[in-house]
């Protein structure tokens, strides 16, 4: 059962120890379980096997982010199996810490992987959509946004945005090329952000992140923003909807009559027709004027970067809106062709 699945599954472990994330901890953990589908494992292939019944339509990329927060939240508690991630003990330790810890913990693996998704949360990623919806309300004269963020996971961004404070830090690390919109305060009105059910908790998302000092910094990010944003937390709602019922989304958005919706790394774990099907149910259902805004990762998570892509309510066409270097928004950010059509102004960079 499943023999064509794990030698591909084989493959892109393999494939992906050479990927830039790997240099953020994940990569000795990929080495181990790579080592570990070689031998063929009895329990590790009959895990795979079961999350493959359970989840046919899972990609190799989102199986193998799944493992590794798993396997990284029971390394959190029981700290003998912390060697995974050290470098400093040899491939046979490791795998042999590896084949016990699956062994001894497969029910909970398989209870996680096949009920969760990746729920890495970037603390910075509002920046965009800070300025973007600002400038969208400003040039559409609106002055309610009632706004809902599809896969918030613990719903910062909800928090986040209209935070000064936050927004200042961050931005510091974010050049935008060759302009820059100018910020904005968000008439915000309403504020909701939903996810898949269970809904993420903070041990999850703790346990997505990847287990180096670049990632236990981003992390670190996002609990001084809950921190910082501690005054709003009564005024985000979050609730469990999977997007993908869109009977249920469209209805959802319809009674909350929300006109600004964001989506961001959420969709692009999804078929091209399912992401549609998706972004045609929200926009179809806004409010008008409405904006619905997109951030996915710009090559398949296969190099850094992200694109951040626009549609308006009655307008079909899909709009580019801006490329950031790298999907946690630092480094650079290209304004992209239409930005100007929903904000309808320019600050070179640098300006005053
Ligand atoms: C990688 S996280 C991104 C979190 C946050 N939006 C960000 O960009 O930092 C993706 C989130 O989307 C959620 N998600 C995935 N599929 C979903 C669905 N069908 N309905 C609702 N949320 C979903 C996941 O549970 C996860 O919390």
């Amino acid at each position: 059962m499943f023999h064509e699945r794990q030698r591909e599954f084989g493959r892109t472990l393999t494939a992906i120890q050479l990927h830039q994330q790997g240099h953020h901890g994940w990569s000795l953990l990929h080495q181990a379980l790579d080592d570990l589908l070689s031998t063929k494992d009895a329990i590790f292939c009959r895990l795979l096997n079961a999350v493959w019944a359970a989840r046919p339509d899972i990609s190799d990329a989102h199986l193998v982010t799944l493992i590794g927060a798993a396997v990284r939240q029971i390394a959190q508690r029981e700290r003998e199996t912390a060697v995974l991630f050290d470098s400093s003990r040899d491939v046979a330790t490791r795998l042999d810490i590896l084949r016990q810890l699956v062994m001894q913990n497969e029910a909970e693996l398989g209870k996680q992987i096949c009920g969760r998704s990746n729920s890495f949360t970037g603390a910075r990623r509002f920046l965009a959509p800070q300025l973007i919806i600002g400038g969208f309300a400003a040039e559409h004269q609106i002055d309610e946004v009632r706004f809902l963020d599809l896969g918030t996971g613990l719903g910062i961004l909800p928090r986040q945005l209209n935070n000064e404070v936050v927004y200042n830090r961050f931005a510091k690390d974010l050049v935008w090329d060759p302009w820059e919109p100018e910020y904005r305060v968000i008439p915000l009105t309403v504020r909701y952000g939903v996810d898949a059910p269970p809904l993420p908790n903070m041990d999850w998302v703790r346990a997505c992140y990847g287990p180096s000092r670049y990632y236990e910094e981003r992390f670190q990010e996002l609990m001084w923003s809950f921190e910082q944003t501690a005054g709003v937390e009564s005024d985000v709602l979050i609730r469990e909807l999977d997007m993908l019922d869109l009977p249920r989304l469209a209805d959802f958005i319809l009674t909350n009559q929300f006109n600004v919706v964001t989506c961001n790394f959420a969709l692009f774990q999804y078929a091209q027709s399912v992401q549609e099907a998706v972004e045609r149910c929200v926009v179809q259902n806004m409010a008008s004027p409405g904006l619905f805004l997109t951030m996915n990762p710009s090559h398949a998570l296969l190099r850094p970067g992200c694109q951040v892509r626009g549609r308006l309510v009655g307008n079909t066409s899909e709009l580019q809106l801006a490329d950031a270097s790298d999907a946690h928004l630092i480094g650079t950010i290209i304004a992209g062709t239409d930005l100007p059509f929903i904000i309808g102004q320019r600050k070179r960079a640098g300006s005053e």
